[in-house]
């Protein structure tokens, strides 16, 4: 008798089942494809007035992806062309920008980088020079050609917004974007609540006006989510537990110091890690609190320092002298560098620091997607913040409205535009797509809140949920500070430049599960 062939076939299927898997894990997340006709406007328009509420990240992505659609784009925001703008509260807080974001708008505007430069931002490798509870997450430099790793922009919130308003105002397709100065007050729905009609806008006089011929209305109103609120305003009933939400306790300061070449120079930090996108990051584990730490070379020689926290008891430093005891007593599997230290101690004593300390106690998601097909007018939607609020420390909120825009634009641009209006059920399939791209973010954040000591969790959940999230989580960025595959996967999912599955390949999900941890 012969050797029983079932083994050798069973091994072949498994390979074969394995390498398949593999295959699909590693392919590029379905966003990556449409960032092909990103920013290509169409030959012939929609007919009509898109509505853009809000005009700060979201507003002005989503005004330069509508303007390649609609014959006229109106941009309503209070602050219009105004230097200094007070209702966003992280208007002064540092920001990071992930890789997305840099990608995404250079589709949109192909003279992105020389109006950073000009403005004085840097554009810069996105290693963000991670250390995860002390221990460094490497940068996966190798997956590329020398020099070609993915960029990041390196610049101050206000700068980064000013410029991206210009770039929207020069586009060609500027000629038919309308900035209006004036706060949105509600939505007038068509007779059969089908779609909306109009845009009721309060002008900074007082006057009151409608905006007709509307095509479509984007809520862009950030934090405040004021569609929710006009959609029942004006008839539509949408169930209490469409929003949800759960109390992160967040507090975040952030430092900037004014830095010249001389005071630079002074500076006891690593040349290789100067000009790259961040100078220093560290999370923190579980077991040591909640604070985040991060040095940024910001633009116009000047350098930010963020804190975060969500701990009741874990104050944040609000003056310079308080900033180098909370980071002697900071704790951590393996120590902070003290050249960190030491370049912290010369910048509180020599950078002139400015302190903007801010609180955000919720993080809010308004679950369009899952409303039945019609219970929306087809002519509505949400980006960024104004659909869902994520716990800032990711920085993910730009590159979110990036992810938005990729999901909206494939459906415009199958439009025909000799139909007239949009499809009833255009709404639901923006929502639906955009929830397939972004909705992992809202549940791998809030999970890993969950593990914090003051988080309450929402409605429905326990601190105990996402239990076994966690245990993965720790034993993912263990295996990251090991291995190199591991370390590729974790910078490429973090940047959203490939999709969360790209984790669970064999070889490195394997990795992941046997890895020594460092916890
Ligand atoms: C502390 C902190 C740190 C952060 N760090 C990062 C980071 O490192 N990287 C990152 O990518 N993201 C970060 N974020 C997130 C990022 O700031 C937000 O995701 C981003 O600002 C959202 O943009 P938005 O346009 O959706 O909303 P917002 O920036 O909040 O803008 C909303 C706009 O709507 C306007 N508006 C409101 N109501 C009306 C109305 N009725 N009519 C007309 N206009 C209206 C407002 O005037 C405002 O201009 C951070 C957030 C915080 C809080
Ligand atoms: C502006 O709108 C008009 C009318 O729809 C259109 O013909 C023209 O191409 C648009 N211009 C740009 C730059 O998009
Ligand atoms: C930064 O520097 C650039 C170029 O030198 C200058 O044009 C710009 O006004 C500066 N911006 C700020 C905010 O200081």
């Amino acid at each position: 008798m012969g050797v029983p062939m079932w083994p050798t076939v069973a091994a072949a299927v498994l390979l074969t089942l394995g390498v398949t898997w593999q295959k699909f894990c590693q392919s590029p997340a379905p966003w990556i494809k449409e960032l092909d006709n990103l920013g290509q406007p169409r030959k012939k328009k929609l007919p009509g007035t898109a509505v853009v509420c809000g005009g700060s990240i979201a507003g002005t992505v989503t005004s330069r992806i509508l303007a390649d659609h609609f014959e006229r784009v109106i941009l309503v925001d209070p602050e219009i062309g105004k230097e200094k703008k007070t209702r966003i509260m992280q208007y002064n807080a540092a920001h990071v920008f992930l890789s997305l974001f840099v990608v995404g708008a250079r589709r949109l505007w192909p003279d992105f980088d020389e109006e950073f430069q000009a403005a004085g931002g840097r554009m810069a490798p996105a290693d963000m020079q991670l250390h995860y509870s002390g221990f460094a997450v490497p940068t996966p430099y190798q997956d590329y050609p020398q020099g070609c790793f993915p960029d990041t922009i390196v610049s101050r919130r206000s700068m980064g917004q000013r410029v991206l308003y210009s770039l929207l105002m020069q586009h060609s397709t500027g000629a038919n974007i309308t900035a209006l100065a004036g706060t949105v007050r509600g939505l007038e729905a068509s007779g059969d609540m089908g779609s909306i009609q109009s845009v009721i806008v309060r002008r900074p006089d007082g006057t009151q006006m409608h905006l007709n011929d509307v095509a479509l209305v984007a809520d862009c109103t950030g934090t405040t989510q004021a569609g929710l609120k006009w959609l029942t305003s004006a008839g539509f009933t949408l169930p209490e537990d469409i929003r949800c939400s759960y109390s992160g306790n967040l507090r975040y300061v952030t430092m900037c110091f004014a830095v010249p070449p001389e005071l630079l120079a002074t500076l006891p930090i690593p040349e290789t890690v100067l000009n790259v996108g961040l100078v220093y990051c560290n999370a923190p584990h579980f077991d040591f609190g909640s604070s985040l730490i991060g040095l940024v070379n910001t633009d116009n020689n000047t350098m930010q320092i963020l804190i975060s926290n969500s701990d009741n008891d874990g104050a944040l430093p609000e003056i310079a002298s308080e900033v180098v005891p909370f980071l002697l007593q900071f704790r951590s599997h393996a120590p902070i560098p003290s050249w960190f230290v030491e370049t912290v101690a010369i910048l509180c004593e020599h950078g002139n620091p400015s302190f903007d300390n801010i609180k955000t106690p919720t993080q809010t998601y308004i679950r369009y997607h899952r409303l039945p097909t019609n219970a929306l007018p087809s002519n509505f939607i949400a980006i960024g913040d104004a659909n869902l609020q994520l716990n800032p420390v990711h920085g993910q909120g730009f590159a979110k409205t990036i992810l938005n825009g990729l999901a909206l634009d494939p459906l415009l641009r199958s439009i025909n535009p000799d139909l007239g209006n949009l499809p009833r059920d255009f709404s639901a399939r923006y929502f639906k797509k955009n929830a397939a791209y972004t909705h992992g973010l809202w549940d791998t954040t809030r999970l890993h809140d969950y593990g914090t000591s003051s988080c309450q969790p929402m409605k429905g959940e326990t601190k105990e949920t996402g239990r076994f999230s966690r245990w993965f989580e720790l034993r993912f960025v263990s295996a990251a500070t090991q291995y190199d595959e591991v370390a590729s996967a974790l910078w490429h999912a973090r940047n959203l430049m490939a999709a969360d599955r790209a984790i669970l390949a064999p070889t490195v999900l394997w990795k992941i599960l046997w890895a020594r941890s460092r916890f």
